[in-house]
């Protein structure tokens, strides 16, 4: 008896882990391709999961189960682009990322 209790619970912690893991998006995301971007910059690979580690999801999605981002990406050509303005470098400086507006941080 204890046995088969101990197998269900392994079945059991197995399938919500995987629920988990289906939900929570792709370990990174070039960005540069998902939004096609023009330009001559190398393209940014958004380390997806290690943002998860630190932050909740709502932080940049409107719910637990991701979605669209909160904030609307309309401009992504250029400099003054959306990423840049209203998304990466806003949440870096606010919480004090280290050189979380060195280009290379992003641009590899
Ligand atoms: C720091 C910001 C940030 C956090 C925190 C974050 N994500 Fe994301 N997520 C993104 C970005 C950026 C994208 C790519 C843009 C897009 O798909 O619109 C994305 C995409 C996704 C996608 C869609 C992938 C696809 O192929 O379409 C899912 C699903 C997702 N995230 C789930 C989650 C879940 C679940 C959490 C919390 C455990 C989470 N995200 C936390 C920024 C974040
Ligand atoms: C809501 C807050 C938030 C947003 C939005 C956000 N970041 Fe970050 N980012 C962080 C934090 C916090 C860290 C520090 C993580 C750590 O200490 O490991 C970080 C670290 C990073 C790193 C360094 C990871 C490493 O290996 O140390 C990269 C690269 C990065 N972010 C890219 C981006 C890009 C690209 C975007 C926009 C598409 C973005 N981030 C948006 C909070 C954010
Ligand atoms: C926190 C992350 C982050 C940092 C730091 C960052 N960028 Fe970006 N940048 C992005 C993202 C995301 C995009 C849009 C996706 C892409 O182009 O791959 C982008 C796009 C661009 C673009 C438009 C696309 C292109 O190829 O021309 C330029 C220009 C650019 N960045 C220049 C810079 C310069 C110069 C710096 C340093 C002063 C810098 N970026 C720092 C995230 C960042």
């Amino acid at each position: 008896m204890k046995r088969v209790v101990q197998a269900l619970l392994v079945i059991g912690v197995a399938a919500v882990s995987s629920i988990v893991f289906a939900t929570a998006g792709p370990e990174t995301i070039n960005l540069k391709e998902k939004f096609n971007v023009q330009g001559n910059k190398a393209a940014v690979i958004f380390p997806h999961h290690k943002h998860q580690e630190k932050l909740a999801c709502t932080k940049c999605h409107p719910t637990d189960t991701g979605g669209p981002l909160k904030v609307e990406i309309k401009k992504t050509k250029g400099f003054g682009n959306d990423f840049h303005k209203q998304f990466c470098w806003p949440c870096h400086v606010e919480m004090k990322v280290p050189k979380g507006k060195s280009c290379g941080t992003c641009h590899k």
